[in-house]
């Protein structure tokens, strides 16, 4: 298990890369299996998430070479209609490859994903979405199973704008018969993404980013080539942790838009933000004022970055009250904060946060992706040094995050043990 050390206090300087989105990246790989031929995906960022969702494809039969940030797929000769358990456990995301074999192939079986660390995170959704296109459901030792003759175009409302319940059926009925409209569709800009992927393929989609994406089923799809959009979460990271370092730091390879509800939030606890065309500068002098957040689906407030906002606001001057409304047990950093003397009351969906004048480094643990981050966060603004442990959850959604705060002033070194 590899960890970082990190010795707090240095002010965060200079410029900083975004990577490509994760999150438009898996469905975008999953999509790929809708293609007989050939399809090259740009901008992909080396990943442990990327990394399983290819061996998911290599798993039904897919031929997938890599080279930097591209990834070639072949889906010709699938051979294979079934997630084992292992891959979804590795990933819950896994699971996006539902509704692109359903699609394709008319059949298709994933494991049940279970509960996580930050809810049950259950799948009705998806298996609602693929009802209504005509697919029987059956549930077997922990698997689940779809099938049916013929796709048909369907209406369908979603009780909640699941992202990944939204991309599924938007995969599934792109080669379906008739046409498809997904109401209360979530509207995060990764369903853009695909849209804008599934369109050059040969699809027929329209009004992602909207609550209403209408599908028109077509025959077939075709191979393209496509570059997939900067992670926001990535760079509302990177505005935090300048902010939290009271750096002055340029996120490059932004779109502004994307991180707009964060952007607001930062604004409002005195933080400087310049937003360019592509970057935004993030410069803070002394402690943030305290705020109040509550996540919700795009254009919310992100849960994604919740810990990481929490992060700054247990140094904020005052109290402030975090909101998580998209997962019910999305406070698991909050014992690791408190180590670091943090002051935070969880009750229910709701925390607390007295801000203090600093946090003191302390020996924590990453129980999540974005709690991991939020910890590096907290470290680098901390007196002292810390330890973050089981940081192979951070290398699941950030690219060489030690390297990257390092050029820019942070001390922080990976040690495997
Ligand atoms: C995606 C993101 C994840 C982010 C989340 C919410 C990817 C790969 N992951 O996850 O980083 O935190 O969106 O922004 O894009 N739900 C149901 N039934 C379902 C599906 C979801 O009740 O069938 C609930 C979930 O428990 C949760 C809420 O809907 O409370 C949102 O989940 P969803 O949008 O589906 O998240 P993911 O697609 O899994």
């Amino acid at each position: 298990m590899a960890r970082f050390m990190v010795v707090g206090g240095q002010r965060l300087q200079g410029r900083i890369n975004v990577s490509g989105s994760k999150n438009a990246s898996l469905p975008i790989l999953a999509a790929t299996l809708l293609n007989p031929g050939e399809s090259l995906i740009h901008g992909v960022p080396q990943l442990r998430d990327v990394d399983v969702m290819c061996e998911v494809l290599q798993y039904l039969g897919a031929r997938v070479t890599r080279e930097g940030g591209t990834i070639r797929v072949d889906a010709g000769q699938i051979n294979c209609w079934e997630v084992s358990e292992e891959l979804t456990r590795k990933m819950r995301a896994s699971n996006l490859v539902l509704g692109p074999m359903l699609g394709r192939f008319k059949k298709m079986t994933v494991s049940h994903p279970g509960g996580c660390d930050i809810g049950s995170r259950p799948m009705n959704l998806h298996l609602k979405g693929m009802t209504s296109l005509g697919a029987r459901i059956t549930e077997k030792f922990g698997y689940i199973t779809a099938q049916t003759d013929i796709v048909r175009g369907a209406e369908i409302h979603l009780d909640m704008p699941s992202v990944g319940a939204t991309e599924n059926i938007m995969m599934a009925a792109a080669l379906s018969k008739g046409i498809t409209r997904i109401r209360n569709a979530a509207r995060e800009p990764e369903i853009v993404d695909l849209q804008n992927f599934l369109n050059k393929m040969g699809a027929d989609i329209k009004g992602a980013g909207t609550d209403i994406i209408k599908i028109k089923g077509v025959s077939s799809l075709g191979s393209t080539a496509h570059t997939v959009i900067p992670d926001r979460i990535e760079a509302g990271t990177h505005m935090i942790a300048a902010a939290i370092t009271c750096g002055d730091v340029t996120v490059a390879n932004v779109i502004p838009e994307h991180v707009e509800s964060l952007i607001a939030k930062l604004r409002e606890a005195g933080v400087q933000i310049t937003v360019g065309d592509d970057t935004i500068r993030v410069s803070a002098r002394g402690r943030p004022g305290a705020v109040d957040i509550k996540t919700l689906f795009y254009p919310g407030f992100p849960t994604d970055m919740q810990p990481q906002i929490m992060a700054l606001l247990t140094m904020a001057d005052g109290t402030s009250i975090i909101s998580e409304m998209v997962f019910e047990n999305r406070y698991k950093h909050v014992s690791e904060f408190r180590r670091m003397g943090a002051d935070i009351k969880v009750e229910g969906q709701t925390a607390i946060i007295k801000g203090v004048t600093k946090l003191s480094g302390a020996v924590v643990e990453a129980s999540d992706l974005r709690a991991g981050a939020a910890l590096v966060l907290a470290a680098m603004a901390a007196d002292n040094g810390s330890v973050i442990e089981n940081i192979d959850h951070i290398d699941r959604g950030y690219e060489k995050l030690e390297r990257k705060y390092s050029a820019l002033g942070a001390r922080i070194i990976r040690v495997h043990s």
